[in-house]
């Protein structure tokens, strides 16, 4: 067709809120270029073809946000059920409300005890290190919640997740470890949660369903780039280091590995949406039983159940990188690909977001709040009153 007026890289939240607002607020056409084969990035979802039931391929994906622009704009595509996230975990044979909260205390320690009582509790074992003498993650966890509930709720799950003996993380990949003196365990305490009614890909695919989108998947956008016009304006969501072939060393980040499995013997495996592994004998960080993140379909099988054991690592090249590590050496390789960055938005039109794009972690709200940010303060103006798109 015609050639694009923009082009996004990647079909995320990012990038799909991006091409919707250009598309429907100021008519221009867009493209956008998607190397997998399917539009929605780590948000989307499938159901599982034996059962039916709806699994988010990237990890779970639970919707809240405070944030009521975002609430506004992401019910114009989907209505949301009234899901509300809770986590359990276990830990030596034994089943605790997560996050650490007063249940959580109280199951712990086999007896009652009120707020104070639990503060008291947990200061008193938390005498034990001085948080300023803390040299590493060990130290630092006992001296925040006392030996007991660190080395239950916090050692093994740290020690899989970052596949490191605490004692060799450095304290200050922790500054707070959350523990509440009340029952409360919802795990978000935003003002709106919830899941799509139909899903995350109806979802996205809504956001995409406009005349002027037009999404290219299975396409590499470094493989086409030089058949888009030069000049045409770019927002990038794809990962910072490659788009400047890595020329300032590869950003670390650390990936999942998830083991699918459909239960035949069972409709209902654990009886919660997630289950965490405390033990560090137990070589997985949790199990999410999808079924459960949609209590109110029907149409779900009673007999058959899906179970997706998630295990957490460095990545490698060529692994999906999901959470930026973030140390001092990434930090400055950062600060230089930023600059890199400012100028390529002043030489090539090119902008960079989301989450691979910025190298940071962003809830969906917050990508979804950021991309509207982005097209407000820079896309919109540039194309409405000619200002420069640095
Ligand atoms: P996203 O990664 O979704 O999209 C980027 C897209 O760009 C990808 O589709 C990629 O294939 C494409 N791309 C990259 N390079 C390209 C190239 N060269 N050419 C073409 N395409 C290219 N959030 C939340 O609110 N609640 C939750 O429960 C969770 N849970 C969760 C679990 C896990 C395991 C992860 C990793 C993340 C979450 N998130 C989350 C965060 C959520 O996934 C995140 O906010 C969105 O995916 C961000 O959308 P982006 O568009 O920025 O990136």
């Amino acid at each position: 067709g015609a050639d694009p007026d923009l082009v996004v890289v990647g079909s995320g939240f990012f990038g799909l809120t991006v091409a919707e607002r250009a598309a429907t607020e100021l008519d221009k056409r867009v493209l956008v270029v998607e190397r997998r084969s399917h539009l929605g990035g780590n948000a989307y979802s499938e159901p599982d073809p034996e059962t039916g039931i709806e699994v988010h391929r990237y990890g779970a994906h639970l919707f809240h946000t405070s944030n009521t622009r975002v609430w506004e704009y992401v019910n114009r595509f989907t209505d949301f059920t009234g899901y509300q996230h809770r986590v359990f975990t276990i830990y030596e044979g034994r089943v605790y409300p997560m996050p650490v909260n007063l249940a959580t205390i109280c199951e712990y320690a086999g007896r009652a005890m009120s707020p104070d009582e639990a503060r008291a509790w947990v200061a008193g074992h938390a005498a034990e290190i001085d948080v300023a003498d803390a040299e590493n993650f060990e130290d630092k966890g006992v001296a925040l919640v006392g030996r007991p509930l660190y080395e239950a709720f916090f050692a093994g799950y740290t020690a899989k997740q970052w596949q490191t003996d605490p004692k060799d993380l450095p304290a200050s990949i922790v500054s707070r470890l959350p523990v509440r003196y009340t029952f409360d365990n919802r795990y978000f305490s935003d003002t709106y949660e919830g899941l799509p009614v139909d899903g995350y890909t109806a979802w996205l695919e809504r956001m995409a369903d406009h005349p002027n989108i037009e999404v290219r998947v299975d396409t590499d956008w470094f493989d086409l780039r030089d058949q888009l016009p030069a000049d045409v304006p770019t927002v990038y969501t794809g990962p910072l280091d490659r788009y400047f072939d890595f020329c300032e060393g590869e950003l670390g980040w650390r990936t999942l590995d998830f083991e699918s499995e459909v239960l035949t013997t069972t409709g209902d495996f654990q009886g919660t949406p997630v289950m965490n592994y405390a033990d560090r004998d137990v070589p997985f960080t949790r199990i999410h039983e999808f079924r459960h993140f949609h209590p109110e379909r029907t149409s779900y099988p009673k007999d058959k159940t899906v179970i997706v054991r998630e295990y957490s690592r460095f990545a490698q090249h060529g692994d999906e990188p999901y959470y930026p590590i973030n140390t001092a050496e990434d930090r400055a390789k950062l600060e230089r690909y930023r600059e890199l960055a400012r100028k390529e938005a002043t030489n090539r039109r090119v902008l960079f977001g989301g989450r691979l794009g910025t190298y940071k972690y962003l809830d969906m709200h917050m990508a979804i709040g950021s991309a509207l940010t982005l097209f407000d303060n820079r896309i919109a103006p540039w194309f409405t009153e000619g200002t420069s798109f640095d």
